[in-house]
């Protein structure tokens, strides 16, 4: 096995929680990566010798970003629908509906290849884990081969056929849901490991919602809810109740649900891209973290409420507009979002420590500070992923 030594990193993110700091930053640092994981972390003037070595220029490295949660599969284009919005326009869950006859019209290899586009895209700003959802599909035969082709870019697959009632069971979405819960679950499961529902007014309610999970763990997934994006609602409380590990979007949360989060320990993935693309309020990543809640940022990339697939982006609204420091945002994209995918184990991602993945950023910067500080910049210089150089 070949071993590369990457020296001169002037601050290196490792999120080590034996060191110094929530990033555990460590300046003046060099690592050692051994075929794809990560050998030796620590101080430049005490590092091992290599086979090769790269020369990181003082500039920082962190951890390969995580997106824990991501629409990838998908055809057509809604930017008539943002433009409308940014004359007032109000955000509705229905325009899926719009995407969802794209999809079903879109041949596999047209999915894959958008997809595999995204992935690339997002690589290039850093981010080295995507999960990606179908949802877009809602058929049994469209939802499965959506999966099928997310299963082609990452590990980290969600069934979403809860995620709007599609047109032809308008009148009947109980029906939906039995399919959702039968025969869809049935032939999609073997291509997921999450399944998740979007909890909302116009989507599906509480009693649904819980049926689709239920479903689902019986069927060997794992559950993840969409909850409280477009107003209060009940599913946070739902996703702390049945402890799952993660609840995404957070935007409109009362005192329980803040308690509730605390006390359960799910994570509470928020998506600012969605916020800024339909102009309602941030979610307050402060009022959380205050109240001792773990908080991961995504992008949430999809069509719909928010095309971005930068989680550069999405962390430094999270510092401008939802009260995180630079480092909390850092971490809520690596450690906190590995931990929301359940990869946060010792051979997993998110922290640069011996035994884990080598999925490593640098910056063309000094610091994990100039994420935020230099918004919309392409900083990221580097990305190696599972040891190996791809951007
Ligand atoms: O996560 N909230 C539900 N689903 C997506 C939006 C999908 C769309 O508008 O196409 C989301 O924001
Ligand atoms: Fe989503």
């Amino acid at each position: 096995m070949t071993s590369t030594l990457l020296t001169n990193i002037g601050e290196l993110v490792t999120n080590d929680p034996d060191r110094a700091g929530l990033l555990g930053a460590v300046e003046g640092a060099a690592l050692v990566v051994e075929g794809d994981r990560i050998a030796w972390v620590g101080h430049a003037a005490d590092a091992p010798a290599a086979d090769a070595a790269v020369d990181a220029g003082g500039r920082a490295v962190l951890p390969g970003f995580v997106d824990s949660h991501s629409h990838l599969v998908f055809a057509g284009d809604r930017a008539q629908e943002f433009a409308a919005r940014m004359s007032g326009t109000p955000y509705a869950a229905g325009g899926i509906r719009t995407t969802v006859a794209a999809t079903r019209a879109a041949t596999d290899e047209q999915l894959l290849s958008h997809a595999a586009r995204l992935v690339q895209e997002m690589l290039r700003q850093g981010t080295t884990t995507v999960e990606i959802k179908s949802g877009y599909g809602l058929s049994v035969r469209d939802e499965a081969r959506s999966l099928a082709v997310a299963r082609q870019l990452t590990e980290q697959t969600t069934f979403l056929g809860a995620h709007v009632v599609p047109q032809e069971y308008a009148d009947d979405p109980a029906g939906y849901v039995a399919l959702v819960t039968g025969p869809m679950l049935e032939a999609c499961a073997p291509h997921a490991r999450w399944i998740d529902v979007f909890c909302e007014t116009g989507a599906f309610d509480a009693d649904q919602a819980r049926a689709v999970l239920d479903a689902g763990e019986a069927a060997g997934l794992r559950g993840r809810l969409h909850a409280n994006q477009l107003g209060p609602g009940p599913g946070v409380r739902l996703a702390c109740e049945r402890g799952l590990l993660a609840v995404d979007h957070c935007t409109y949360l009362d005192d329980a649900d803040v308690d509730a989060l605390r006390d359960s320990g799910t994570i509470a993935t928020l998506l600012p891209g969605v916020e800024f693309s339909t102009r309602q309020p941030y979610p307050d990543a402060r009022r959380l973290l205050d109240a001792g809640v773990r908080v991961a940022l995504a992008s949430d990339c999809n069509p719909g409420s928010c095309f971005t697939s930068s989680i550069p982006f999405c962390l430094a609204m999270a510092v401008r507009e939802m009260g995180m420091t630079p480092a909390e945002a850092v971490h809520a994209v690596t450690a906190t979002a590995a931990a929301a995918l359940d990869l946060d184990g010792a051979d997993g991602v998110g922290r640069l420590v011996p035994g884990r993945r080598a999925d490593l950023v640098l910056l063309d910067a000094p610091t994990h500070v100039h994420l935020a500080y230099r918004p919309g910049v392409p900083l990221v210089a580097g990305v190696w992923q599972g040891g190996r150089p791809v951007v």
